[in-house]
């Protein structure tokens, strides 16, 4: 594999077909998402719909289109069989002879939509478990992370990334704006061991444990030999902030509210795939607990705390939560 190489030749070596037909379908629609992003401010795609969603989160019109987009590309690559999406409620069968299923959050962060921050679109692929030719069930999408097939997402940032685990490493493949065709740019991505930013949204500290607020104190105390202070950088779009922790090494954080056990993401959509990648990419995922790809989904929305990122950090913060550090 050689940088420069394009997507469609990467897959064209893959030695499973269908995975790959529908990874090119992914790829498709997101170029589609990724023009109508970059040209929002001169379309008709910015603002609310005036709806909420199943989580009753109020609907951008480009929630609602991406999602759309997504479902029409997914049914033309003939071999995803279902889909759960973020705006969906339901499961929606795409295809009864199809042998993958997708999860995806459409638009990710799309708060930052009007303000041309980094937003994406998060998937992951399962494949079925229920017979081909019948209905898609709860099951084929309520899989542990740790038996996805591949999981990844596109980022609209100053450029249009794809960053995708078929559980072989990390590779991510750049859009060249000229051809519209994705070429590889960062092969066999490893996230930095050490890392030295942490992102989250500390405006909410009072909500948090007190093992976790010791960890922020640390993170900002000074101690040349660790490198401290360490970096706060937080977007407000997890697809954004855990891109740049992932090549520059960092945490990424979003808890439970004290005496909760879940947070605000979900696990099927956000923490499963932005888990699967970042372990791929020799980096860690916990719940605060358990690690997220261990853990067994019971929603297509439930939610989940995480604490993702470089090791240090990862397992910094865990030792603050079980109380065994001082800062
Ligand atoms: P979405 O736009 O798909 O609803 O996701 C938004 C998420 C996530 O991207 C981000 O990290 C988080 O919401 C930010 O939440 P806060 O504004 O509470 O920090
Ligand atoms: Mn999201
Ligand atoms: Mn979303």
């Amino acid at each position: 594999m050689t940088k420069g190489m394009k997507f469609n030749d990467y897959l064209a070596g893959a030695t499973n077909v269908k995975l790959a037909k529908l990874l090119e379908g992914m790829a498709d629609g997101c170029k589609v998402i990724s023009h109508m992003v970059n040209n929002a401010g001169l379309l008709d795609v910015l603002g609310s719909h005036d709806t909420t969603n199943v989580q009753g989160e109020e609907v951008q019109k480009l929630d609602d289109l991406t999602n759309k987009i997504l479902m029409d590309y997914l049914r033309s690559s003939e071999t995803c069989a279902g889909y759960v999406s973020e705006e969906n409620e339901h499961l929606e069968t795409i295809n009864v002879n199809g042998t993958y299923t997708v999860a995806a959050d459409p638009l990710d962060g799309s708060s930052n939509i009007e303000v041309a921050a980094p937003i994406g679109t998060i998937f992951c692929i399962n494949e079925r478990i229920s017979l081909k030719g019948g209905d898609v069930v709860e099951a084929d999408f309520l899989q542990k992370g740790k038996n996805a097939k591949a999981a990844g997402y596109f980022i609209y940032g100053s450029s249009t990334i794809l960053v995708l685990t078929v559980g072989k490493g990390v590779n991510a493949f750049t859009l060249n704006t000229k051809d519209n065709e994705f070429y590889l740019s960062h092969p066999h991505i490893h996230i930095p061991a050490k890392g030295k930013i942490y992102s989250i949204n500390q405006g909410n500290i009072e909500k948090f444990d007190d093992g976790l607020k010791d960890f922020l104190a640390h993170c900002s105390t000074v101690d040349k030999e660790s490198s401290r202070p360490y970096s706060l950088r937080y977007i407000g779009s997890m697809i954004g902030d855990i891109h740049r922790n992932l090549l520059k090494g960092g945490i990424f954080i979003y808890p439970a509210n004290k005496g909760e056990t879940k947070g605000k993401l979900r696990l099927l959509y956000e923490c499963i795939p932005m888990s699967f990648v970042t372990e791929q990419a020799g980096g860690e995922a916990t719940d605060g607990n358990e690690r997220i790809l261990d853990l067994q989904p019971t929603g297509f929305h439930e939610r989940s705390a995480i604490y993702i990122g470089s090791k240090n950090l990862v397992e910094k913060v865990g030792e603050f939560m079980r109380g065994s550090k001082a800062v």
